[in-house]
């Protein structure tokens, strides 16, 4: 029987069907192209998980990282409740720090500049060479040249809230202490006692050879920062006003003159691998020379400051780029805040 003998209604109806056909070979296509996808996208995370009832999808077994950075373990993973509470909170405390101790604060209003841990610490404290706290766990107590003495977690934190938070300390045991410390140690629980993991805190820059210029910095400021942390450095509140959308680089709600970041190298570092946001250490956007210079520009800036007269008892010890004197050399205090600051690690 050919094509002629059929009735135009048989013809029609012949040619549907082929058309049906196709469609339905298109559409198995897609649907295959799309599982294998899925597949791929959820490898990482899903492949090879343990079926648990108790468990949710968070908590599923995780390919290590393929370049051997740290990564932080899962909260999911804590099976006693009123610990995995504790963690919890003091997660959200580092997190969210204004929402307890900033001007609105609940525990405490007032107690700090309005700023969050995790504004520095950057994801809770466990990004890669974001300041993360991998190794706070393994290395502490220990002798911090700062204070000339042994330090503990307590007192550690506690110098982030008096310097870089410029608020008050944390009562030891209070709560809110307990949590933050039982989130650190949480974070660190896999990490060898006495080793720092890879991708822990800064990733090192090359110094430059020349000192770092705070002209230079300003332009670039403008250019690459301004639109979140302000022309005039105090960042932006959120509409509440109850905790800052974008943090201050300077002004009153700023770290203060004996913070960490107060300190050239490591505000370099920082935004090197970091800022602007989006930034990372395997996908920079600043180049060496931007960084020291827009550092050198906004430590140039006016911000709190602290009695440090206690700081560095033994001045030898003190860090290269500490901007304050006396020191044991004598290079000036200018050079010592900018650089270059090759010779005065040849004298060291
Ligand atoms: C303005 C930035 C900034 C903020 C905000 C900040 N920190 Fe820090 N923090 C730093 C810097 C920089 C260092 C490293 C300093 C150094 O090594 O000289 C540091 C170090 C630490 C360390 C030690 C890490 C280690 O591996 O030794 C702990 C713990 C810590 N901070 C806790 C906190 C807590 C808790 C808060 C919130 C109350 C906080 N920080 C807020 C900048 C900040
Ligand atoms: C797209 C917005 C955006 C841009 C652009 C940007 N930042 Fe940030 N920056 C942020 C946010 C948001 C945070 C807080 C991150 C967090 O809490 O997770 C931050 C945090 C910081 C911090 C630590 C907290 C503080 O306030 O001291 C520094 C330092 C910083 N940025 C410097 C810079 C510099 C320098 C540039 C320009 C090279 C820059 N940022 C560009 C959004 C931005």
């Amino acid at each position: 029987m050919s094509k002629q003998d059929l009735t135009p209604f048989e013809q029609r109806l012949l040619k549907s069907v082929g058309l049906l056909t196709n469609l339905t070979i298109v559409l198995f296509v897609v649907v295959v192209l799309l599982l294998i996808y899925i597949a791929t996208m959820t490898e990482n995370t899903y492949w090879g998980a343990v079926p648990d009832k108790d468990q949710t999808s968070a908590s599923v077994v995780k390919v290590k990282d393929p370049n051997g950075f740290w990564e932080a373990p899962s909260v999911y993973g804590i099976k006693e409740e009123r610990e995995k509470k504790l963690v919890e909170y003091g997660k959200d405390i580092i997190a969210n720090t204004a929402k307890y101790f900033g001007p609105k604060g609940s525990v405490k209003p007032m107690a700090t500049n309005g700023m969050n841990c995790q504004n520095c610490h950057l994801n809770a404290g466990t990004k890669t060479f974001g300041n993360n706290y991998s190794a706070v766990a393994s290395t502490y107590p220990k002798y911090r040249a700062r204070s000339g003495a042994i330090e503990n977690i307590y007192k550690r934190v506690n110098d982030c809230f008096e310097r870089s938070l410029n608020g008050l300390p944390l009562d030891t045991t209070s709560k809110e202490m307990q949590a933050v410390v039982a989130y650190i140690k949480f974070l660190g629980k896999d990490v060898k006692k006495g080793e720092k993991p890879k991708g822990v805190g800064f990733k090192d820059l090359a110094l430059l050879d020349r000192a770092c210029s705070p002209e230079n910095g300003s332009k670039l400021y403008e250019e690459k920062c301004a639109s979140c942390h302000q022309k005039n450095g105090e960042g932006q509140w959120n509409p509440n006003q109850d905790a800052f959308q974008y943090p201050p680089l300077w002004g009153n709600n700023s770290y203060n003159d004996g913070a960490g970041l107060y300190r050239i190298t490591n505000f370099a570092k920082y935004i090197k691998s970091n800022m602007p946001l989006g930034a990372s250490h395997d996908n920079p956007i600043l180049t060496d020379e931007e960084a020291w210079d827009i550092a050198a520009f906004v430590n140039s800036q006016p911000r709190p400051k602290k009695d440090i007269s206690k700081d560095w008892p033994k001045i030898a010890e003190k860090p290269m780029d500490h901007p304050f004197g006396p020191f044991a050399d004598a290079f000036s205090e200018s050079q010592h805040k900018y650089g270059p600051w090759q010779a005065m690690k040849k004298t060291k």
